[in-house]
């Protein structure tokens, strides 16, 4: 039982594929919902902290209490950089312990984003910490563009990426977006698997990961919304695609927004069917036992990772 790199994870997810969640960690009740989770099914799993994470709790406290989650359950967890911003947040989180760091230069045009993404993998690798690295950009109706817009990824450039910034995964836009609400109401979600096949072709054996992969279940909104939400339309990727997609070259796939409405669906209804609560540890309780039951569900239905543990 150890803090491990996500190096020897993807490579037996490659092999048998399935995919090893990404979820994302802000508190110690999410940690432990992701953890048992994760713990009951037997499977690996990667913590990840966004810089808004790590802004909000610190990068001690997250890594003290991936530790302590270590030494609880006796599994092994990777702690990763979701969505590095930059150079110093790369290092804040190599100083801190973090195993494996994403550094997200999609938004730069593509050769300053193979500059940076090069330093950051050259640190990164001369302190034992994989990277990962995002090519392509994720629309969503929360930036204001519609989901047509998205911008595949070009699996030339993936393959002229990967081969120049020496990373060790590589996040590529399909069709997924980040957040509850997806797509435009009569948008019907479609992930471009042909892309994915063609990546495939050009990196055998190379791990690609799926951001924005949240399935937004409709009773977890429909519960939010019952107990005074306001989250109409929410509306995520269907799991079968998913599941496709991760017996294919995606090893990792990203889940937060489904951990959000799973907690918050928990904490409303605690306080609408029992208003007399307020101790903090009913509420967040009972949030930390519906993330475990997210986690388990995806582990068996969107991941295939169930036993992936030795
Ligand atoms: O992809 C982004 C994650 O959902 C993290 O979100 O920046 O609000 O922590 P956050
Ligand atoms: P969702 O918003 O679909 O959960 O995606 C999370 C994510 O990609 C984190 O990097
Ligand atoms: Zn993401």
């Amino acid at each position: 039982m150890a803090l491990v790199t996500t190096k020897n994870m993807f490579k037996k997810a490659y092999e048998g594929k399935y995919s090893i969640g990404a979820f994302n960690i802000n508190n110690m009740e999410i940690i432990q919902g992701v953890v048992n989770g994760a713990k009951a099914k037997n499977s690996a799993v990667i913590l990840q902290c966004s810089a808004g994470a790590i802004k909000y709790a610190g990068p001690k406290y997250l890594k003290a209490m991936v530790d302590a989650a270590i030494e609880e359950t006796g599994i092994d967890l990777a702690l990763h950089l979701d969505h590095g911003p930059d150079f110093e947040t790369v290092k804040l989180c190599v100083e801190n312990g973090f195993t494996s760091v994403m550094f997200d230069g999609s938004h730069f045009d593509y050769e300053e984003n193979v500059a940076k993404t090069q330093e950051v993998a050259k640190y990164a690798h001369d302190h034992g910490v994989v990277v990962e690295a995002e090519l392509g950009v994720l629309a969503g109706i929360e930036d204001d563009v519609s989901a047509a817009e998205h911008i595949y990824t070009d699996p030339d450039q993936a393959e002229d990426f990967v081969n120049r910034t020496g990373i060790d995964s590589l996040a590529i836009a399909i069709g997924t977006s980040h957040g509850a609400f997806k797509f435009p109401p009569n948008f019907k979600p479609k992930l471009r698997f042909d892309i994915l096949e063609k990546v495939q072709e050009k990196l055998p054996n190379f791990p690609i990961v799926l951001h924005g992969a949240s399935a937004v279940d409709q009773e977890a909104v429909a519960t939010c919304n019952k107990y005074g939400g306001n989250l109409a339309g929410a509306k995520g990727i269907p799991i079968d695609m998913l599941r496709k997609a991760s017996s294919m070259a995606v090893c990792k796939i990203n889940m937060d927004t489904d951990l959000r409405l799973a907690m918050t669906a928990a904490v409303r209804k605690t306080f609408g069917d029992k208003p007399e609560v307020f101790d903090p540890r009913k509420y967040l309780g009972a949030g930390r036992d519906e993330i475990q039951k997210v986690v388990e569900y995806k582990i068996d239905n969107v991941l295939g990772s169930a036993n992936s543990l030795k």
